[in-house]
C-alpha cells in the first residue's frame, strides 16, 4: 500500500483529504502542529473512516524534526502539503511569521523529498496568486497573468509555487500545485469541517454563525457592485470536492513518465455565486434564516472572481459533485456539531 504524508492533516481541507486518500486505499500519515486545529480532529476522522491514522505533532519549520520523520516513516511515496497559515488579515499584521511558517515549511518538505527519494508532491495553492483580477480576465484560467498578490499570504502561495517549480527543474520529483477558489461546506457526516476563525470574515461561516445566533446579523459589504444583484461574486467549491482533486492529482502524477514534472490547476466550480444568492441557497437548503444587514463596500474586495475549471476536468477527470445547496446544508450540519463540541466560537 502506497504511503502518503498529509501535512495540515488536522486542518479543514487536510482532514477531508485524509478521508479521501484513506477511502482510495492509501496508507495515510498525518502531520500537524495544531497551530490552527486540534488533535481531536483525528478521532472524528476515525468516525468516518473507521480507523485512526498515524499522526505526528511536528512544526514543519523544524528541519531536523521533518528529516527524522521522513527517516522513521520509510517509503513515503507522496507529500500532500496543506499546512500553512491561511488567515489573510493575520498575514497583513504579521508578514514575517506568515513567510517564515509557509515558506520554510514548503522548503523543508521539498528538501526532505529530495533527500529521501519521495517522488510526488501536491501543493495547496490559491486563487490569491492571481492578485486583483479585473472583469475582462474572467473566468480565470491557469493562463491568466499572475499579478502582485494582495496580501503576504497570497505571496507565500505564489512564491511557494515558484520555489517548487525551480526545485522540480533539478530534482526527480513530480509536482502539482492546485489553486483553490473558495472552499466551503463540511463532510456530509458532520464530523469534520472548518474550525471558527479568530476573525470570522468568510461568507459561509458568517452565514452559519449568524443563523445559529453565535454572532449578530452579519454585514454584506456593498450592494452597488456592477453584478446581477449588486453583491460580490465568488466561486464556491465543496471541501470534499477539493479533497478528491488531490487524490486524482496523485493518480495523475504517478502516471507521468517524466521524472521531473510541474504543473498548476485551478479548482473551482466555474460558477460565480453572488453573496445574496449564497444567502438564499443557505435558507433554501436549511429552512433557517441568516440575519444580515447591507453595509458599504469593504477595502480590498474584488467585485467578481470565478474560475474556468476546464483543465481540472481534462487533466484530472475532476468534476465537482456537490452544488451550492449541498455546501450550505453540510456547513449548517457542521455548525450544529461545533455547538455539540462546545467549539462554536474560536477556542484555539
Ligand atoms: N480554506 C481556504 O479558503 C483556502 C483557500 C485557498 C487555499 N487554501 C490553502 O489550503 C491549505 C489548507 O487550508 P485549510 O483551510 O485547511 O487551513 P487550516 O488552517 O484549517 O489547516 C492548515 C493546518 O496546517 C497546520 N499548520 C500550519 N502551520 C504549520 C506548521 N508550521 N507545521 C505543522 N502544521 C502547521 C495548522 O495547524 C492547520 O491544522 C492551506 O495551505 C491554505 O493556504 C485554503
Amino acid at each position: 500500500m502506497k504511503k502518503v504524508l498529509i501535512t495540515g492533516a488536522a486542518g479543514y481541507i487536510g482532514s477531508h483529504a485524509v478521508v479521501d486518500f484513506h477511502n482510495a486505499g492509501y496508507e495515510v500519515i498525518g502531520v500537524d502542529n495544531y497551530l490552527n486545529s486540534e488533535e481531536g480532529t483525528y478521532k472524528r476522522i476515525a468516525q468516518i473512516t473507521g480507523k485512526e491514522i498515524a499522526h505526528h505533532n511536528i512544526d514543519l519549520r523544524d528541519k531536523k524534526a521533518v528529516f527524522s520523520l521522513f527517516k522513521s516513516e520509510k517509503d513515503i511515496d507522496a507529500v500532500v502539503h496543506f499546512a500553512a497559515l491561511k488567515s489573510v488579515p493575520d498575514s497583513v499584521d504579521n508578514p514575517i511569521f506568515c513567510f517564515d511558517n509557509n515558506n520554510n515549511s514548503t522548503l523543508n518538505l521539498a528538501d526532505a523529498c529530495s533527500q529521501f527519494g519521495v517522488k510526488h508532491f501536491i501543493f495547496s495553492s490559491s486563487c490569491s496568486v492571481y492578485g486583483n483580477v479585473t472583469a475582462d480576465q474572467l473566468p480565470v484560467t491557469e493562463e491568466t497573468q499572475l499579478k502582485r498578490p494582495e496580501s503576504p499570504y497570497g505571496y507565500t502561495k505564489q512564491n511557494g509555487e515558484e520555489m517548487l517549480h525551480y526545485f522540480s527543474d533539478v530534482k526527480d520529483v513530480k509536482i502539482m500545485a492546485l489553486r483553490y477558489f473558495n472552499p466551503v461546506g463540511a463532510h456530509p457526516s458532520g464530523e469534520i469541517g472548518e474550525l471558527p476563525a479568530k476573525r470570522v470574515n468568510n461568507l459561509v461561516p458568517v452565514i452559519t454563525q449568524s443563523a445559529a445566533g453565535v454572532i449578530d446579523a452579519f454585514t454584506v459589504f456593498g450592494s452597488d457592485w456592477k453584478t446581477r444583484d449588486g453583491s460580490c461574486i465568488r466561486d464556491y467549491i465543496h471541501v470534499s470536492d477539493i479533497a478528491s482533486a488531490h487524490t486524482l492529482a496523485y493518480e495523475f502524477l504517478k502516471k507521468q513518465d517524466d521524472e521531473k514534472f510541474f504543473d498548476v490547476i485551478n479548482l473551482g466550480s466555474g460558477e460565480g455565486v453572488s453573496v445574496f444568492e449564497a444567502i438564499k441557497a443557505f435558507e433554501r437548503a436549511t429552512g433557517v434564516r441568516a440575519p444580515y444587514k447591507v453595509g458599504d463596500r469593504r477595502d480590498g474586495d474584488v467585485e467578481s472572481i470565478y474560475s474556468n475549471p476546464q483543465k481540472a476536468k481534462e487533466v484530472l477527470g475532476w468534476e465537482p459533485k456537490f452544488d451550492i445547496e449541498d455546501m450550505m446544508a453540510s456547513a449548517w450540519k457542521w455548525q450544529q456539531k461545533l455547538k455539540e463540541l462546545g467549539m462554536a466560537v474560536h477556542k484555539l
